[in-house]
């Protein structure tokens, strides 16, 4: 056989071999210690919709813990804590981030923190499904999609392409702008998109909590992941509730 071919089988041989070895860093982890222990002692606190290894092997159970039972339940302990009560849903929260004038000058930028911490974090989880869950996009947002990004594989380079190149700490999210377009916008810390008059659709995470101990520097593979765990179904409502909100 011509070397050329044995170098090409070589090549594919090794990338697969460092594919194989990330996925298996990644849900070894869970065989091999112990999943963090979460303890919501506030009932109020946002349920996650599926189990904590449900997102494996792209998120393994031990990132999905951590992140949910310690980041996420940490934001919505401090929320309350600035605000001084037991319990806030999610509605209320949300007038408050997107009318910030109505909170109490003194904890206004803790809320705002802390608070859109909370809401981001229960959006994120919402855009998610098991690998197994299948959900597809309704007709309306592919229209939607492919007539502001040319089409699904354009705005999928776009989307993941703009969350890959994020600077810092944020999000990187599809929103219905206050003229009723899609866009994919940036987000820093925990700012939300509720503060600037745009509906949001769908969101990733790229605060490195949420895949460094998977994926430790490689977010882009991460993302390439995320993607496949999109609850489109999730997605579609978003946008069918957009357009009754611009209506
Ligand atoms: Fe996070």
């Amino acid at each position: 056989m011509h070397i050329l071919v044995w170098v090409v089988i070589l090549v594919v041989i090794l990338g697969l071999l460092i594919s194989m070895s990330r996925a298996w860093r990644c849900t070894c982890g869970v065989r091999e210690k112990n999943i963090a222990a979460i303890v919501i002692k506030n009932t109020s606190f946002f349920t996650l919709p599926y189990p904590l290894n449900a997102l494996e092997p792209v998120l393994d159970a031990q990132t999905v813990a951590l992140h949910y039972g310690k980041h996420h339940y940490g934001y919505y302990e401090k929320t309350l804590k600035a605000l001084g009560v037991d319990a806030i849903t999610l509605e209320e929260l949300e007038s408050y981030i997107q009318h910030p004038k109505r909170i109490p000058h003194a904890v206004r930028a803790d809320v705002i923190n802390q608070g859109g911490g909370y809401i981001n974090h229960v959006f994120y989880w919402r855009c998610m499904a098991p690998l197994a869950h299948s959900s597809k996009r309704a007709v309306e947002l592919d229209s939607a999609i492919i007539k502001a990004f040319g089409s699904i594989d354009s705005f999928k380079e776009q989307y993941l392409g703009t969350a890959e190149k994020q600077f810092g700490s944020g999000w990187t999210w599809l929103v219905v702008d206050e003229v009723g377009e899609l866009k994919i916008i940036k987000t820093a810390n925990q700012d939300s998109p509720l503060t600037i008059e745009c509906v949001p659709l769908l969101v990733v995470d790229v605060w490195e909590h949420a895949y460094y101990m998977c994926y430790q520097n490689h977010r882009r593979e991460y993302l390439d992941g995320w993607w496949k765990l999109i609850n489109w179904s999730t997605v579609s409502q978003h946008y069918q509730k957009s357009i009754q909100v611009k209506q």
